[in-house]
């Protein structure tokens, strides 16, 4: 259950200051001022704000670049998640100026100020801007995300089971009901935005995961929908949405995960209830 005061030994503590590398460049020094979470996974430390000074014309425009440009040149012990730099994997998901986002989309120039890092808020840490998110994996793995289909397509004879398997298609109305869903990815900014996921990230499902379930359920080549229904039907899982909407505000990729929830309590308030087990 959620604790509702911060162990001492969680309370911020005055970082390091670390001064603009030298320049042999030309151009005018362009400085921004970083201040970045720190905690080096060690039980029992304090967590620190460290500050950064960084030549601007020395990186990228975008906080990630910051970020690789403040390790590469200035402090190599700093720790954060990044693989695609273009808003395509979800590594780089941190709380950036107090706003769930990714690192690698968010310009230097839209925060006015020092710019304020910090770790997915309401998980734990593994080590500075590393947020340990295995919860919300293990609960995505729970709502099974993968297509099971009702029929086979033909397969293959002999040897090769592969050969002669066809795809099953899709009409483009049936592609577009996917429209909204697919491209999430994973980034999880929207449940660790979500206050009913802060106070039940044990139980309730949260944004990211429900809007994956939603993903399947609208498949048209996918035919466990009953059972997919059955397994969200649940006071905590699905129920602890509130529609507080502070998941879709959050969302780097503009999808809303609020209405997907909606979506799929609408599905599951048009089944039989003798059809889904448990709670309704
Ligand atoms: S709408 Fe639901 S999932 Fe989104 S932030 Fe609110 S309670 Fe969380
Ligand atoms: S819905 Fe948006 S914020 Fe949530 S995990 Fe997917 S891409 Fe990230
Ligand atoms: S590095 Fe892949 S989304 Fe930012």
């Amino acid at each position: 259950m959620a604790q509702l005061f911060l162990p001492a030994n969680s309370r911020i503590k005055r970082g390091k200051h670390w001064a603009l590398p030298t320049t042999s460049s030309a151009k005018r020094v362009r400085v921004k001022d970083f201040k970045v979470y720190r905690w080096n996974g060690v039980k029992g430390e304090r967590p620190r704000l460290d500050r950064y000074k960084l030549d601007l014309n020395s990186c990228g425009p975008m906080v990630l670049d910051g970020l690789i440009a403040i390790k590469n040149k200035i402090d190599s012990t700093l720790t954060f998640r990044r693989s695609c730099r273009e808003g395509v994997c979800g590594s780089c998901a941190m709380n950036i100026d107090g706003t769930n986002t990714l690192a690698c989309t968010k310009p230097m120039a839209s925060v006015r100020g020092s710019i304020k890092v910090y770790p997915l808020p309401h998980c734990s840490v593994i080590k500075d801007l590393v947020a340990n998110l295995d919860g919300s994996y293990r609960q995505l793995a729970t709502i099974e995300p993968w297509l099971q289909a009702a029929t086979e397509v033909g397969k293959g004879k002999g040897k090769d089971k592969s050969k002669g398997m066809r795809e099953r298609k899709q009409t483009p109305q049936a592609r577009a009901a996917l429209d909204g869903s697919y491209e999430c990815i994973l980034c999880f900014c929207c449940s660790t935005s979500c206050p009913s996921y802060w106070w039940n990230p044990d139980k309730y499902l949260g944004p990211a995961v429900l809007l994956q379930a939603y993903r399947w359920l609208m498949d048209s080549r996918d035919g466990a929908e009953q059972k997919r229904l059955r397994a969200l039907a649940d006071p905590f899982k699905l129920y602890r949405c509130h529609t507080i909407m502070n998941c879709t505000n959050a969302c780097p990729k503009g999808l809303n995960p609020a209405k997907a929830i909606a979506e799929i309590k609408k599905m599951v308030a048009k089944k039989p209830k003798d059809t889904l087990q448990g709670y309704l």
